[in-house]
């Protein structure tokens, strides 16, 4: 039986992880570290980061984990099932190799691991395929849990619902029936196709870290601002990554 931890490191600033997630770096003792390419050096760096500020022992060792691309036809699903299935294989036979009998081995998941991450499905697949893995999962802070703090406000109205979706997804009627909607994952600055609703946006880029930026107000009155802003930043950087929550604003009283 081989183990492993998924540890949620949250977005971006080493100060988030939790008492538990500090106590599960002390226990591994080998990391496998995702390698996607140039511009997500400062992701893998920051993994690195934190496990020299937590890890007080030496002993441990890193090994990169080639990350496959998904090939990007008309079928997306399709496209996610073959590139989950090239990555569990990837997994399986790393673990195989580079986890000797009674050793732990740990992924650092971005934010927490069970939002719009596949890891946990990853995972499941390895168990479908016979591979002997014991996991436990160590929750994270969130990009929507930093969002929200950031902009002071709360994730949902009184007793209401939240919709959580990509910028894919998100549509005219999620607006009508949502009043409060969390959107990750939008490259294609999906809240354009909501401008026409009375609605407050609460955006953020880079949460979490030092190059952190916020905008809010009425959807109508940021749009351009949020379209230009993201546009410089992501040129700037090479990469973005950002999140907003939609709000349905009140009817005055
Ligand atoms: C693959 S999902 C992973 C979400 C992650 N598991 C979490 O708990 O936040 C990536 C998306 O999360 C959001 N995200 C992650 N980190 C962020 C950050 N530091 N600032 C803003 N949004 C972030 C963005 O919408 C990004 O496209």
């Amino acid at each position: 039986m081989r183990r492993l931890l998924v540890i949620g490191i949250g977005v971006g600033n080493p100060a988030h992880l939790t008492v538990e997630a500090i106590e599960a770096l002390n226990e591994a003792d080998v990391f496998f570290l995702p390698d996607k390419g140039s511009e997500k050096a400062g992701l893998r760096q920051l993994r690195l980061d934190i496990c020299e500020r937590y890890i007080r022992e030496t002993g441990h060792r890193f090994v990169n984990v080639g990350m496959p691309k998904r090939a990007k036809t008309e079928s997306y699903l399709a496209d996610v099932d073959d590139w989950h299935q090239a990555i569990a294989e990837g997994y399986e036979r790393l673990f195989l190799d580079e986890l000797r009998e009674g050793e732990v081995g740990a992924l650092l998941v971005w934010g927490d691991p069970s939002l719009y991450d596949s890891t946990l499905r990853i995972l499941g697949r390895l168990g479908e395929r016979g591979v002997d893995l014991d996991y436990r999962v160590i929750p994270g802070i969130s990009s929507v849990q930093v969002l929200t703090a950031r902009h002071g406000i709360a994730l949902n109205g009184i007793g209401e619902p939240v919709l959580l979706t990509t910028g894919r997804r998100l549509s005219v009627d999620d607006g009508r029936a949502f009043a409060s909607i969390v959107v990750l994952l939008d490259g294609e600055l999906a809240f354009r196709r909501l401008e026409g609703e009375d609605l407050d946006i609460y955006w953020g880029a880079y949460l979490g870290t030092a190059d952190e930026v916020l905008v809010s107000g009425r959807l109508a009155d940021v749009a351009d601002e949020i379209e230009a802003l993201r546009a410089r930043l992501r040129e700037a950087k090479g990469w973005i990554m950002d999140s907003y929550l939609l709000r349905r604003r009140e009817p005055a009283r």
